[in-house]
């Protein structure tokens, strides 16, 4: 297959070179000669987008240049009788763009993006998107609708699953990987996919981490921290952008003109095209911002939204709206214009056919799996190892446990439509294959399900252990608790799973605990009931080698937190990179239970901070433990005071002290001691995963340019304000020295 396609490949870019290279100025004349000819019905055809449901209203609708991309069909030999429907009936035949939600893999899925972004590894996350678009390309899929940008604060939302975490930095560089991986640099690669970034914007402050909710961003948190993985992505090349259904301060993001046109377009200079998410030019009416559909359609046009998905807005009432002088002509021309653009770069009038007749061997290529093997191994946090219980030693009887430990659907996670749960490695399968010739394996789940309250099988996991070396409970989240509209107000282990782990954990046996989920659960409680901990964010179709030979220490976890983990809901929103404040709490505080029965007013202080909880996160971002120590020294700056074009050169020694090679997420932050707007208290500016040999030390330099340490101010101009500034080089967002620093 991929060979067949190289050699399309090959022929496309010779015909290019030869024929009809298309350099930038190229596309465009032929976008310009295209649209001269085009009649108004067939212009606002290429703006409508449908979801595939029969093949024949496709077919008509092909046939007469009514619809400019299809979603949701993945049948090549239908795509195909569509597309010629299209290309060889239709009067000016434009290829139809066919459109799929590839989120973490196509066939062999990958880690959840939250579990992406915890392996700090942008080349693997590029390599995986590769994957994902030679698959899904295979299957006619031309444009995806990922990478999902939203800065995600708040677990409660379902949608932390899709997105990668709360830093803007670590979420820039996974949405550069994956644009990279997806679109490759030469769109007219027929393996090549469009990429897509979602959802513009500022989703993923939702109101109560209820999904749909409203967001009140104010614009410097808008720009400093919700934009900024939307841009690195669009300067990365993405070719399309997705509007989100929130409104955010009253302002529903399909008719947001000033993120639409003045943000996207003229400040970054984007020119691909702008499609809604699904029917949400329609919800418009529904949030109270447009009187029906008609009204939406119009707003929408005149917000820079090019493609309509599904609601018809713009297929059924641009006509009229342009007859009553509502939307301009201009602005119709536009849309097609970055419409086609997109079309012509992605060589689709060269190529518009798929090759029909794929096997699955090629879908789920031994390449593919090893690139998916690996990202799930990386994507594992090693949130505790009490006793150094990892990696098994000495095992001869391992009881496996849990409602996850071979559950081949959850363990792919959410977002996976093209996913085949019979193609899932789940841990129990890996554990017997891998390690069963020298290891008794005992299956016995305790909990039949994630939600069930039924502890009927307890016992009988209870009695295993006993008689056994070592127990995993495989516990957390099933896949479609999390994702789209599967926001939950506790975010606590559900059912029975906490008892299980009790209950095994009182055997006095080695208990390891592997949280499969979507999102970071309040898993304080289930800590002191096992004695290690590995946090895998529903790591997909090879989950179950990778975390089996993390299990036995052939692979060794180097996973970090992208996201805060509270230790209760309540603590919600908590992120590493906050504000001060103008009363922090930076000391141990009385809790209620030591708090004297008659107290006045101020006997417990005035800081932020609970009196029932601690304030400070269970485990604060970037961190991650690992079967080595690591130690970080000799952490030097090259200068103490660094001009505006300077780059700041930071070095030091990071030591592997442990008698495990291994890999550390080596982070660099820095903190803005005073600006014309309060500054968070770190902020993350650099990272590398550094490997190193047991006992082995390197050197390591870190550049960052000053020009880095920009930010937008109360004014909304982007600049670097000279002052005081401090430095950290860490393995997580808490720990390390600050070094200081000035810029002038
Ligand atoms: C959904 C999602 C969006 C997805 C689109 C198409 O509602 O919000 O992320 O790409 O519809 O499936």
């Amino acid at each position: 297959m991929k060979q067949f396609l190289r050699l399309i490949a090959t022929v496309c870019v010779a015909g290019l070179v030869c024929g009809f290279t298309a350099p930038k100025d190229d596309v465009e004349k032929r976008v310009e000669k295209l649209l001269a000819k085009m009649t108004l019905e067939e212009k606002i055809g290429q703006m409508n987008q449908l979801s595939y449901s029969r093949e024949q209203p496709m077919v008509s609708a092909a046939k007469e240049g009514k619809v400019g991309s299809i979603l949701n069909l993945v049948d090549p030999a239908v795509i195909n009788r569509i597309q010629r429907a299209a290309v060889e009936e239709s009067r000016l035949g434009i290829p139809v763009l066919f459109s799929r939600d590839v989120i973490h893999g196509f066939k062999t899925i990958f880690p959840i993006p939250l579990g992406l972004a915890a392996s700090f590894d942008p080349a693997m996350v590029e390599a995986g998107a590769r994957v994902a678009a030679e698959e899904a390309t295979a299957a006619g899929i031309r444009w995806t609708f990922s990478p999902m940008l939203d800065i995600a604060r708040d677990p409660r939302w379902g949608r932390v699953a899709e997105g990668s975490g709360e830093d803007p930095y670590l979420d820039s560089r996974m949405a550069e990987a994956m644009v990279r991986g997806y679109q490759t640099d030469n769109l007219a690669d027929p393996t090549a996919m469009a990429a897509c970034v979602k959802h513009f914007v500022g989703y993923g402050a939702a109101e109560g981490g209820r999904d749909y909710n409203s967001t009140n961003i104010p614009p410097t948190l808008m720009h400093n921290v919700y934009l900024p993985p939307f841009e690195a992505a669009v300067k990365a090349g993405a070719q399309t952008a997705m509007t989100s259904f929130n409104d955010n301060d009253g302002i529903p993001a399909t008719g947001n003109r000033y993120m639409l046109r003045d943000v996207l377009r003229e400040s970054w200079g984007f020119d691909g095209f702008v499609v809604t998410d699904w029917n949400s030019a329609g919800e418009m009416v529904v949030h109270g911002f447009a009187e029906d559909n008609k009204d939406a359609g119009r707003i929408a046009l005149n917000a820079g939204v090019d493609m309509d998905m599904t609601t018809g807005a713009f297929i059924n009432y641009i006509p009229e709206l342009i007859e009553e002088g509502k939307v301009k002509m201009e602005d119709v021309d536009n849309a097609v214009r970055n419409i086609l653009r997109v079309k012509f770069r992605l060589g689709l009038f060269e190529n518009p056919y798929v090759e029909e007749g794929l096997t699955e061997k090629e879908f789920y290529a031994p390449d593919h799996l090893e690139i998916a093997k690996k990202s799930a191994e990386e994507s594992v946090i090693l949130l505790q190892n009490n006793n150094n219980v990892l990696p098994l030693k000495g095992v001869k009887r391992l009881v496996v446990a849990g409602p996850l430990a071979d559950a081949p659907y959850d363990q792919l996670g959410t977002w996976i439509f093209d996913g085949d749960q019979k193609h899932t490695v789940t841990p129990l399968a890996a554990l017997r294959d891998m390690y069963g010739k020298d290891v008794e394996i005992i299956y016995e789940p305790g909990v039949k399900y994630v939600r069930s309250n039924d502890t009927a099988d307890i016992p009988a996991a209870v009695a295993a252990t006993k008689s056994a070396d070592a127990v995993v409970v495989f516990v957390g989240e099933e896949a479609r608790l999390s994702g789209e509209a599967h926001s939950l107000a506790n975010i606590d282990l559900l059912g029975a799973q906490s008892q299980l782990l009790a209950e095994l954990k009182a055997t006095g046996k080695p208990v390891v605990a592997v949280v499969m989920a979507g999102r970071p659960m309040t898993i304080g409680k289930d800590l002191a009931n096992c004695d290690a901990m590995l946090y895998s964010f529903h790591p997909g179709t090879m989950g179950g080698p990778a975390i089996a030979d993390l299990l036995f220490g052939k692979a060794v976890p180097s996973g970090k937190t992208p996201m805060s983990f509270l230790r209760v809901v309540g603590q919600v929103p908590l992120y590493y990179n906050h504000n001060m404040g103008g009363r922090p709490t930076n000391r141990p505080i009385r809790l209620l239970a030591d708090l004297p029965v008659e107290q006045n007013q101020t006997s417990v202080g005035g800081t932020s901070n609970y009196l029932d909880v601690e304030h400070t996160p269970l485990f604060p971002f970037g961190y991650g433990l690992s079967y080595t120590t690591f130690e970080y020294s000799n952490i030097k700056l090259d200068k103490e005071v660094y001009g505006m074009n300077d780059v700041i050169r930071v070095e030091f020694d990071l030591a592997n002290t442990g008698s495990y090679d291994a890999t550390e997420v080596a982070q660099l932050y820095t903190r803005d001691l005073v600006g014309s707007v309060a500054r968070p208290v770190r902020e993350l500016k650099k990272f590398d995963r550094i490997t190193l040999k047991a006992g082995e030390t390197k050197h390591i330099v870190f550049e960052v340019p000053v020009s880095e340490l920009a930010f937008y101010n109360s004014e909304l101009v982007k600049a670097v304000e000279p002052g005081k500034f401090q430095l950290w080089v860490a393995g997580d967002s808490n720990s390390g020295k600050p070094l200081s620093f000035e810029v002038k």
